[in-house]
């Protein structure tokens, strides 16, 4: 199939502030980048989802991993889920602290339990098992994300409002030369949130589902609403029904919209190597390389192009 290898990543959805555009975009673009080379090498999209989602993880400009927002209490509780199409397999942690890598922990959930999710003390339990260094919570905390945690922690009038500009979930979708698929999903969840929230990035069918029947999906914005309509499956469920991948993450994305007043981002493709970033927030950071174009955008309905090799 001359449309593969592709993968496409995201850096969250929201109002990402102009100071911070520019390290976003570039940001995505770079681990776009690093998925594709495994991809290109023949390496398997799972091999490749987790490797941009690390990219982002140790990004300091994404809500994930060393970018993480803080709990109300100044703490950092992580979620993180991967999915692999071809065998339906998936790994989740929520909730776990002190791990430079989430989306590492949860592929190895996947790979070495029986279990789907592990949580908090039992995931970071299960993390010094499998011999993952702890890392201190300082050296995932930014200077940034403190300020925000600051600013944030007078109770808001209206939760999602008070979400938003503050979301940056990362995440990947990837599909390989043998056509399998696969979605990973990292974040520091929202700002401010309680100890102990789980949010919909670890939950299978709302952060991510990939199945090589249909196609992969990662999702970011406002976790509960991503919940309540299970956004990944949602969208799925219309590429089922026949909707291109573009229709089906605007169909979900409206729904969860009028339904539950929830704003969010997916990245979407297919096993054929049709794809699509889209957003109902102002904003979506997103990547992507196929055919050795590079793709990228920020702003709603925004989409440049431009080689592989050429700098950026
Ligand atoms: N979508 C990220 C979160 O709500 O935790």
């Amino acid at each position: 199939m001359d449309r593969l290898p592709v993968v496409v990543v995201h850096g969250g959805a929201g109002n990402i502030p102009k100071e911070r555009s520019d390290k976003s975009r570039s940001g995505v673009c770079s681990a776009a980048r690093a998925g594709y080379v495994i991809l290109q090498k023949g390496g398997s999209s799972m091999d490749a989802v987790v490797e941009a989602v690390t990219q982002l993880e140790n990004n300091p400009i994404f809500n994930a991993g060393c970018g993480s927002v803080l709990t109300a209490g100044g703490e950092v509780e992580m979620d993180a889920i991967v999915m692999d199409g071809k065998t339906l397999a998936s790994g989740a942690v929520s909730a776990v602290r002190n791990i430079a890598n989430p989306v590492q922990l949860a592929r190895l959930v996947m790979e070495k339990t029986s279990h789907i999710c592990l949580t908090a003390h039992g995931a970071n339990q299960f993390a010094r098992v499998m011999r993952i260094p702890e890392v201190p919570q300082e050296s995932l905390i930014t200077e940034y994300s403190r300020m925000r945690w600051k600013k944030n922690l007078a109770p808001a009038a209206n939760p999602v409002e008070c979400q938003m500009g503050k979301m940056g979930t990362v995440g990947a979708v990837a599909v390989d030369i043998d056509g399998n698929v696969a979605c990973a999903t990292s974040t520091g969840g929202l700002l401010n949130k309680m100890e102990g929230r789980v949010g919909d990035t670890s939950c299978i069918g709302c952060g991510g589902y990939a199945d090589n029947q249909v196609g992969a999906v990662s999702t970011t914005g406002h976790g509960e609403a991503i919940m309540t309509v299970t956004l990944a499956r949602l969208i799925l469920f219309h590429m089922e029904q026949g909707q291109s991948v573009e229709e089906a993450s605007d169909l979900a994305l409206a729904y969860m919209k009028s339904r539950v007043q929830g704003l969010g981002g997916v990245v979407t493709l297919d096993p054929q190597g049709h794809w699509a970033a889209r957003c109902s927030s102002l904003q979506l950071a997103w990547a992507a390389v196929q055919k050795d174009t590079l793709h990228y955008g920020i702003n709603s309905g925004e989409h440049f192009t431009q080689g592989l090799d050429e700098p950026h």
